[in-house]
């Protein structure tokens, strides 16, 4: 599976943030990840809705929404006419997750559900066959630039066996702590899909840097 590397916007400049996506793209980001907070579900706030359809123009790769909200049920159809190619929700977040599924497809969008840290990985396995994206957390959700959790390795290699086992041909994102060191790990260990924030915008070097996410 190639790896796709999604960058994560929380820690870019916000005064020059057209810029910033423009670059992400130029070196070889695959996606922008899009990281909402509510200061409910997650203890900090983030940006959301006309963040997200101001700078849409300005580069024409998917923008990956991950939304740390309680009530993600009634943002989608937002967050869609913004222009978000993609939403993954929090599977502790919602009591239906089928049913936030079905809205995102609704809509034309791809559909993730994620998990944090210490939400057992087995909370997914019910939907993988519904979804196109599964988002393990690396770290706990709220904050860039923190240390990468190693027990989290064991919960992707799980996931993707019970994805080969069943034979879906999953996308398995991770989110935080992702760089250079940590990168082959988890792809190791099953991930396709790596999300980087502070590891690519604070690089003096961002093309290199996305390209040894690769290697
Ligand atoms: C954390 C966010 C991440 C974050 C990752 O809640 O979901 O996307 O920006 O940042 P780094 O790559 O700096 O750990
Ligand atoms: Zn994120």
């Amino acid at each position: 599976m190639n790896t796709k590397i999604s960058a994560s916007i929380l820690s870019a400049d916000f005064s020059r943030l057209g810029e910033e996506l423009k670059n992400a793209e130029k070196a070889g980001c695959d996606m922008i990840h899009f990281d909402v907070m509510d200061g409910h579900f997650v203890p900090n706030l983030s940006y959301g809705i006309p963040v997200l359809k101001s700078v849409r123009h300005c580069c024409a790769i998917p923008f990956d929404v991950h939304l740390m909200i309680t009530d993600p049920m009634s943002y989608i159809d937002a967050f869609a006419d913004a222009g978000a190619d993609h939403i993954t929700f929090h599977a502790e977040a919602v009591s239906d997750p089928r049913a936030v599924i079905d809205k995102i497809r609704s809509r034309g969008l791809t559909a993730g559900i994620s998990v944090k840290p210490k939400t057992p990985v087995e909370t997914v396995f019910p939907f993988i066959d519904l979804v196109d994206m599964a988002l393990i957390m690396t770290v706990e959700p709220g904050f860039g630039g923190q240390g990468f959790i190693p027990d989290t390795l064991e919960k992707i290699a799980a996931l993707r066996k019970e994805a080969d086992q069943k034979g879906v041909p999953l996308d398995i994102e991770v989110d935080g702590g992702i760089g250079f060191n940590t990168a082959p790990k988890v792809r190791a260990a099953g991930a396709n899909v790596l999300v980087s924030g502070s590891y690519i915008f604070r690089s003096e070097d961002m093309p290199a840097a996305v390209a040894s996410l690769r290697r």
